[in-house]
């Protein structure tokens, strides 16, 4: 388990499965997720959890995000690891809108983050985020992340194409 002032990321359970189904099905909250399938069954998110849990491909971690209390609060990740390139991308969802703009997404960035740099042994982190995504732009910003290009017009959401924001971090600009 890694342990911040305001959240620590535990493994992902098979438990998780009620916290995981809410937010998958609430538009609001994956509106701005590239990686989801909406709306999504009970069914099909307990099989993806089950392959998860098992955690038997190296290239991939999954984390839940949670408070020093306990409270689900979302969850985060690494995949695409890469051994040659020692980088990966992250991912990272609060799922309860209620928990946005409080931190608890930056805490849990920086967990991640030291997680796979000192431990992994990673070199680098990217991400993806549309650019109508302010939220979680100025998130990554604070963490460090750094912009690094633009996919124009590269996902179709509500009707329209929007850009995409690579984002990228190394050990040294991370805050
Ligand atoms: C994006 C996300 C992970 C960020 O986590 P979070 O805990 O809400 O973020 P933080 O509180 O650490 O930081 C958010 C910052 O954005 C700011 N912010 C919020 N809305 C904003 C806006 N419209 N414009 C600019 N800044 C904004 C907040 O004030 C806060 O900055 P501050 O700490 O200086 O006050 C979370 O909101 C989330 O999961 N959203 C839904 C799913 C999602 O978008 N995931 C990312 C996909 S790439």
């Amino acid at each position: 388990m890694l342990h911040g002032e305001k959240v620590r990321l535990r493994a992902l359970e098979a438990e998780d499965l009620a916290h995981c189904l809410k937010w998958l099905n609430d538009w609001n909250v994956v509106r701005t997720l590239s990686a989801v399938w909406y709306p999504i069954s009970r069914q099909a998110e307990r099989a993806w959890l089950e392959r998860r849990v098992l955690d038997d491909d190296p290239t991939r971690k999954s984390f839940v995000i949670e408070s020093l209390s306990g409270q689900y609060l979302g969850n985060c990740g690494l995949d695409l690891m890469d051994p040659r390139d020692r980088k990966a991308r992250v991912g990272i969802v609060i799922g309860l809108p209620e928990y946005w703009d409080k931190g608890f997404g930056r805490e849990a960035l920086k967990l991640l983050a030291q997680y796979a740099f000192d431990f992994l042994n990673l070199r680098k982190l990217y991400l993806e985020t549309y650019a109508f995504n302010p939220r979680a732009l100025k998130c990554y910003q604070d963490a460090g992340f750094v912009q690094e290009g633009v996919f124009r017009r590269e996902f179709f959401r509500e009707g329209q194409y929007h850009d995409i924001i690579r984002m990228g971090l190394f050990k040294e600009e991370l805050k």
